[in-house]
């Protein structure tokens, strides 16, 4: 697709979902951490698959599951393009969940042992603790964890300090915090940890939306993401991975496709990333997927990244007027997600009166609970912007959040 200009009215047209209504109202939907819409060209991407490609792919012979399998090769393509990743290194998987899970299994188990340590931090979604925390229980690994800093940051000292430690051997981080918003230097962080030869597990689901990733480039080992927070469909999504790492790992899954040679004395296994692809694969997500990628190619990043920090300085600035009012997460530069609490106001009855004004936001822990305890909150409200949200919506939310406070309080 060619390049195109940032023009929000025309991307919004995109999006048949944004014309519909919320409770009656026209719906403002400001809750794109938890996923985003898609566009019709992903949306007719998946229809046009069912109507005219439906097959198998890597089974059969005849026309239909060749053109069937060359969309599904085609959409790794794109997206290992975009992250400048070769092809082998793109493993599909059902979203940043699984891949978290897969590499737990599949690589944490082979390069961890009894006594070693590996460190996550204390902004991880739950995908990424729980996942090394069933690991580590069975094999003897202590997990240790770096603090967040009260403005949302990392605690870069004591990360420094303890990736240079003996016995740490991994580190699982987010590119970018659902809750907080921090964008994590990445690649500092990485470069440090490869001098240590301590292994990196980039959790990438909040970051994909708004930032390009070079894979080569961050020299990571692995790297994760969903793609229905990237505009694509649900239960695809993506591992990419170090060659040298895949080719060591043994499978995720056992079935079909993921083999060289079965018998009852003993199976060989395919190279990656057909080795961690077990089963029927999901064709259609995949080729989503790549719909998706290929839309947001069309666009600088910059632009999108320009609109929606916009949008949150609308919204913050907005909100600050309020009495009791506080954000959660105030980094500079941070991605455009607005946790907040409001002093005397439950965020459920906030998220519920901003509904019938046909506002969706989120409300709770968003997976995040250690994060909370270190907030010292039960729940926060979260509003998350993306490229199609619009001025007047922000503005709409800000006024709807006053009105909110003035009901409620
Ligand atoms: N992880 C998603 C969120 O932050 C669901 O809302």
């Amino acid at each position: 697709m060619d390049s195109r200009e940032f023009c929000v009215e025309k991307i919004r047209s995109d999006f048949p979902v944004l014309s519909r209504e919320n409770r009656g109202k026209p719906l403002v939907f400001l809750d794109n951490a938890a996923t985003s819409q898609k566009p019709a060209y992903v949306i007719d991407g998946i229809c046009e698959y069912y109507r005219s490609y439906n097959s198998n792919v890597h089974r059969g012979i005849y026309e239909l599951a060749e053109d069937a399998e060359g969309l599904y090769h085609r959409a790794r393509r794109i997206i290992s393009k975009r992250f400048n990743a070769s092809e082998n290194q793109t493993v599909f998987v059902r979203g940043a969940t699984e891949g978290l899970n897969l590499i737990a299994q599949s690589y944490g188990s082979q390069i961890l042992g009894k006594g070693d340590k590996m460190i996550v931090t204390e902004m991880e979604h739950h995908a990424n603790i729980v996942p090394w925390q069933i690991l580590c229980e069975k094999i003897g690994v202590t997990i240790i964890v770096c603090p967040t800093l009260p403005d949302g940051s990392l605690d870069s000292e004591w990360l420094t300090k303890n990736i240079q430690r003996d016995d740490v051997k991994l580190l699982a981080l987010t590119a970018v915090s659902n809750t907080l918003g921090t964008v994590n230097p990445v690649e500092k962080i990485v470069n440090e940890a490869n001098s240590f030869d301590v292994k990196t597990v980039i959790d990438g689901a909040q970051c994909v939306p708004h930032q390009t990733f070079d894979f080569s480039r961050i020299d990571c080992d692995f790297f994760t993401f969903s793609g229905h927070k990237v505009y694509g469909p649900m239960g695809i999504g993506v591992v990419l991975g170090k060659s040298e790492s895949l080719e060591m790992m043994s499978p995720y899954q056992g079935g079909g496709d993921m083999i060289e040679e079965v018998s009852f004395e003993g199976t060989t296994f395919a190279p990656p990333p057909q080795r961690f692809e077990a089963g029927t694969p999901n064709v259609a997500g995949a080729i989503g997927l790549g719909k998706a990628i290929e839309y947001l190619d069309q666009f600088d990043m910059q632009q999108i990244s320009y609109h929606e920090q916009n949008l949150l300085q609308i919204a913050s600035s907005g909100l600050s007027q309020i009495n009791g009012f506080k954000e959660h997460g105030t980094t500079q530069g941070k991605a455009a997600v607005l946790s907040f609490t409001i002093e005397g106001i439950h965020p459920h009855d906030l998220a519920t009166f901003l509904d019938a004004q046909g506002i969706a936001i989120r409300t709770g822990h968003h997976c995040c609970q250690p994060l909370m305890k270190c907030l010292g909150v039960d729940a926060t409200a979260r509003a998350s912007f993306a490229m199609y949200n619009t001025e007047d919506e922000a503005a709409l939310f800000v006024n709807a959040v006053s009105k909110a406070v003035d009901i409620l309080r």
